[in-house]
């Protein structure tokens, strides 16, 4: 393994809080990032829960839970990440937001080879790596959701991305957390979304020209297809907002208007039906 395992994870929603679940179970030495300490005590929660679900699920020992509870530290002050040697990025799918939080980790990490990667599934790299003074360091490491469960990692290489920073971010991903690693050119969406997300929209568009009920076009793809899930399920997982965010980044690069998000999706972030995350978007979650 090429990592001392010293890893920050920066954001801890829904995708940050498994992050740091995955790499606490394998042993590393995590610290969390996040905004203030209402969010922060939030991620905590979503750690503390997902790792209690690894235990049910019989994924981890109660001693391996208690030793990864005990292996990350929480922070709302950046400074915690100064000793890091990989830094996971993973804050909303919002560029500026992104940027200024690469400004950030790039001033307060230390050692000058360590690993800058961001999560985005979306947002050019090579504009976050622009926003450091290593742009040769940055990388996108790409996790799925449920980080638990999904076995996938992309690889994303910037046109300034170090060879040795590839292979560092691909032992990471492959031999320290045992995933499977695909890699992808810095293309908005990268490979999985890439294909996901115009899949997503055209049931959104589908429901939204009242052709069939959410319920009828989940089953469809369900039992026509063999889907663990049916697509509107599926983006009530990832969250619309975060949806609509990778849509527009991917209608940005492409001008393809088959990744625009349809109003429908837009109203439903307006108003604030974002899915599993807050109980509702196409379904209800009680
Ligand atoms: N949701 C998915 O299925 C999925 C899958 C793969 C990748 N991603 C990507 O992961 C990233 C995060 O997505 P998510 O679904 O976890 O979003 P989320 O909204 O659940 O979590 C983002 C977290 O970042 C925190 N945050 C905001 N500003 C911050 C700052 N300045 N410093 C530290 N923390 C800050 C927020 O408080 C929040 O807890 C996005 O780039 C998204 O595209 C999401």
């Amino acid at each position: 393994v090429t990592f001392e395992p010293k890893v920050g994870v920066v954001g801890c929603g829904l995708m940050g809080s498994e992050i740091a679940q995955v790499c606490a179970a394998w042993g590393l030495d995590v610290v969390v990032v996040e905004a203030d300490s209402e969010s922060l005590k939030a991620g905590q929660g979503r750690v503390e829960a997902s790792l209690a679900q690894a235990v049910r699920r019989g994924k981890l020992s109660e001693e391996a839970e208690a030793s990864a509870r005990a292996g990350i530290r929480f922070a709302t002050d950046a400074e915690i990440l100064a000793d890091r040697v990989l830094v996971v990025e993973a804050v909303p799918e919002i560029a500026a937001l992104k940027v200024d939080t690469f400004r950030r980790i790039d001033a307060v990490v230390q050692d000058a080879d360590a690993v800058l990667a961001s999560n985005t599934s979306s947002v050019p790299i090579i504009e976050l790596a622009r926003a450091t003074g290593r742009p040769d360091r940055v990388i996108g490491i790409h996790f799925f959701n449920p980080v638990p469960v999904l076995p996938l990692i992309e690889i994303v290489p910037s046109l300034m991305t170090a060879p040795e920073v590839v292979d560092a971010a691909t032992d990471f991903a492959s031999k320290t957390l045992g995933k499977n690693v695909i890699r992808s050119a810095d293309r908005a969406g990268f490979i999985v979304n890439g294909l996901l997300i115009p899949y997503l929209l055209s049931a959104i568009r589908m429901l939204e020209s009242a052709v069939a009920t959410a319920d009828d076009i989940d089953a469809g793809m369900v039992h026509g297809c063999a889907h663990p899930m049916g697509p509107l399920a599926l983006a009530d997982l990832i969250g619309l907002d975060t949806v609509a965010a990778i849509a527009e980044s991917m209608y940005e690069e492409f001008k393809e208007p088959l990744y625009a998000p349809p109003p429908l999706l837009r109203r439903m972030v307006s108003a604030g039906l974002l899915g599993r995350k807050v109980g509702r978007g196409f379904h209800q979650y009680p």
